[in-house]
């Protein structure tokens, strides 16, 4: 997708479009305020070079001299690596690039990278972890990782045989979205434009809707961190926010602690029962207690509860989108570490990864 001189008469700007794609992508997001990145995908499976077995050959002069092609002519933000499974980090170098990305590159001091540098490496070391493609825990992660998933649940790319139920529906989108930054995970969302650039317009529709609602609710999510809890049932999702940063952040990094007068909590509802009244064990009642639909600003009548609170929300109109509560002034709570408690239950081990009973992978498709 770009004039490679590594890929001489089989780039894009000597055949096909004959366009600079990358370059012209990078153009267009340096005029918005979008981080820019870029997809690598190490293999190019049927390459004669890689095909040669028990040489080094296409890494030699093709995979990794192109890694270089990208930082020095793109300078991206984010460098997606894809280069898991049949060949190891050795193989593709994923070392001594790395090094040189952060020690010497023009994007040393910026640049974020996944995980995916070679066999085994995935989940293990790298940046930000993806583990596997749709990964949703459903627990909190020490880490920073991602859901890598598709509009399309069939495809990455572009599928001529595709129908509109093979598409997620906007509720899927807002579930996982919510789910993911619930615990402390970055959401990836993949489609695949046509061979003529174009975006299908059912995935234009959907990401509208996604804006929309994402728009809507944002304070509860751009800059947010997970709460001391993440969830009360498969429906209620907790994300938070401090009135004032901490001085010390200690071990308390990954999410925000829980203080009467500092921290925002907002609640995503995916799932409201049809008595209207909507019950949040983990939120402590006060006398101050403030509860609000982040949206409108409406403020919502509370009752104690014998263990948390419940919220009336049988006045409101409510869409079928995840409706979002602001709540103020609950309970302080200490001594409460998510992850210490997910290592005494064995989902994390003593390093914070996940154990395998830990691994819920939980997609509706695939
Ligand atoms: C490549 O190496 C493997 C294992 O060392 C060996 O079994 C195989 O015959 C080798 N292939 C070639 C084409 O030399
Ligand atoms: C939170 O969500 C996870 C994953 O969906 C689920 O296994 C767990 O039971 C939920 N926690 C509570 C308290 O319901």
């Amino acid at each position: 997708m770009w004039p490679s001189p590594t890929s001489w008469n089989w780039n894009s700007v000597d055949i096909g479009p004959h366009r600079d794609i990358v370059g012209e992508l990078k153009t267009e997001f340096a005029k918005t305020d979008i981080h820019f990145g870029l997809y690598f995908s190490q293999y190019e499976w049927f390459h004669p070079y890689y095909l040669q077995s028990n040489s080094t050959l296409y890494s030699d002069v093709v995979s990794y001299p192109q890694m270089l092609e990208i930082v020095n002519r793109y300078e991206p933000d984010v460098i997606w690596s894809d280069g898991d499974w049949d060949q190891t980090d050795e193989y593709w170098k994923s070392k001594e690039f790395l090094a040189w990305l952060y020690n010497e590159s023009p994007i040393k001091d910026n640049v974020v990278v996944n995980d995916r540098w070679g066999h085994g490496i995935m989940g293990q070391h790298g940046g930000f972890l993806t583990y596997s493609d749709h990964y949703d825990p459903g627990h909190l992660l020490p880490r920073k990782w991602e859901n890598c998933l598709t509009l399309d649940v069939n495809a990455w790319g572009h599928r001529r045989a595709m129908q509109a139920s093979d598409v997620r529906t906007t509720k899927d989108l807002i579930t996982q979205l919510v789910r993911t930054i619930s615990c402390g995970g970055n959401m990836l969302l993949n489609f695949g434009p046509d061979k003529f650039g174009n975006i299908n317009p059912i995935f234009e529709e959907r990401l509208s809707e996604l804006g929309k609602w994402v728009n809507a609710n944002g304070e509860a999510i751009f800059g947010s961190q997970p709460w001391v809890y993440q969830n009360d049932t498969n429906d209620v999702w907790y994300t938070s926010k401090l009135r004032q940063p901490l001085n010390s952040i200690s071990d308390y990094v990954v999410f925000n602690r829980q203080f009467k007068d500092n921290t925002l909590i907002y609640a995503f509802l995916l799932k409201i029962s049809s008595d209207r009244m909507i019950k949040l064990p983990s939120v402590g009642y006060t006398d101050k207690l403030k509860v609000t639909v982040l949206s409108t600003r409406s403020n919502l009548k509370v009752t104690k509860q014998k263990q948390g609170i419940a919220v009336d929300l049988s006045h409101l109109k409510i869409a079928d989108e995840a409706l979002v509560l602001k709540i103020e002034y609950a309970a302080t709570v200490t001594n409460v570490n998510p992850i210490k408690r997910l290592q005494k239950m064995g989902s994390l081990d003593g390093a914070g990864h996940p154990t395998k009973n830990s691994k819920k992978i939980i997609d509706m498709y695939l």
